[in-house]
């Protein structure tokens, strides 16, 4: 009973920023990604009778902490199977482990795909983002790939929150330059840095009552494939939550100093005319969107930017799938 699954992390354009409910990782808000190709998780799951306890390794290390959620996580999949089985888990990143790379994405998703294969459930896409979403929010997007929504939804058990492609990546196939200004792991976690902000920050209400409109700006952005209007509403989005986030108390600060020059750079890039707009998620690292023609101009700009240590290249990724 074991199964190997890859799954991409996802960036998304227009943030999840906040929990309605914590305990179902249900969102405040409907949000919009983009699934990486390059970087990935390759994660295995097998249960066993022999097994006596849930063992994870993440990286080939293990951590009381970490074992304990993914063994929680792990009991949503023996639930609906009917088997008891203790797990183990091995799950590599070929990428910084949670360094704002959106590494709980791919691993969640990687890790559902495998425990639903493992244990031949054959749940099917949406049920398993809307499993995946609940070990990490962000994951619920990476079982698919291109561009992606995650509902918002209205049921109180969560089950209509889930995520669906909204194009797939053959139709727009933009291309992500991320410039990673930190290799360290971020002091603040996501649901820690939403929580506060949530309950501090008084710009937050502001950020929940004007996502509808960012949302449907970047649908129709999506589906016109018009970069200047995504790029417009995306670089809105970030900076609203990161604003929200600046605000709580006490105030939450995911930049260090080479992340602002890269967006200035970008800024100028655009400017100048390339076709570049930033994204920044609960860490310090950029990620630059830009169209393919204009990706080793970006790659070339943000790698001279002072604090810069290193430049990765991606373009859109598929679904999260089986390997073995
Ligand atoms: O799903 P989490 O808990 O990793 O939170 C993700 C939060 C952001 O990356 C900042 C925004 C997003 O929508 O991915």
């Amino acid at each position: 009973m074991y199964a190997e699954a890859l799954a991409h992390p996802n960036i998304a354009l227009i943030k999840y920023w906040g929990k309605r409910d914590a305990a179902l990782n249900l969102p405040a808000v409907g949000s919009i990604s983009i699934t990486l190709d390059t970087l990935e998780t390759r994660t295995r799951v097998e249960f066993g009778p022999d097994l006596t306890e849930d063992r994870v390794y993440l990286n080939g290390r293990t951590d009381d902490a970490e074992t304990a959620k993914v063994g929680k996580f792990l009991d949503l999949f023996r639930k609906i199977s009917g088997k008891s089985y203790f797990a183990l888990v091995e799950s590599k990143n070929n990428f910084a482990t949670g360094a704002g790379l959106a590494s709980s994405a791919s691993g969640y998703a990687a890790m559902a795909v495998a425990a639903d294969a493992a244990l031949g459930l054959e749940l099917g896409s949406e049920k398993l983002s809307e499993l995946a979403r609940r070990g990490s929010g962000s994951a619920s997007r990476s079982l698919f790939g291109g561009f992606v929504e995650w509902s918002l939804g209205s049921n109180p058990d969560g089950s209509d929150s889930v995520s669906r492609q909204l194009l797939d990546r053959k139709e727009w196939p933009l291309e992500v330059v991320i410039a990673v200004t930190s290799k360290e792991r971020k002091p603040v976690s996501s649901s820690k840095g939403m929580n506060l902000t949530m309950d501090t920050s008084p710009f937050y209400p502001a950020w929940v009552s004007s996502q509808e409109s960012d949302l449907d700006a970047a649908r129709n952005a999506i589906a016109a494939k018009d970069f200047g209007r995504l790029a417009d509403i995306s670089e809105y989005s970030c900076l609203k939550m990161h604003a929200s986030a600046f605000a709580a108390n006490p105030g939450i600060i995911y930049w260090n100093s080479a992340t602002l020059a890269c967006m200035q750079t970008i800024r100028e890039l655009r400017k100048a005319g390339i076709s570049v707009f930033f994204t920044v998620d609960a860490g310090p690292q950029v990620k630059a969107v830009c169209t393919p023609i204009a990706a080793g101009a970006v790659a070339e700009a943000l790698s001279d930017v002072a604090g810069v240590k290193d430049v990765l290249r991606a373009g859109l990724g598929g679904p999260a799938h089986t390997i073995s």
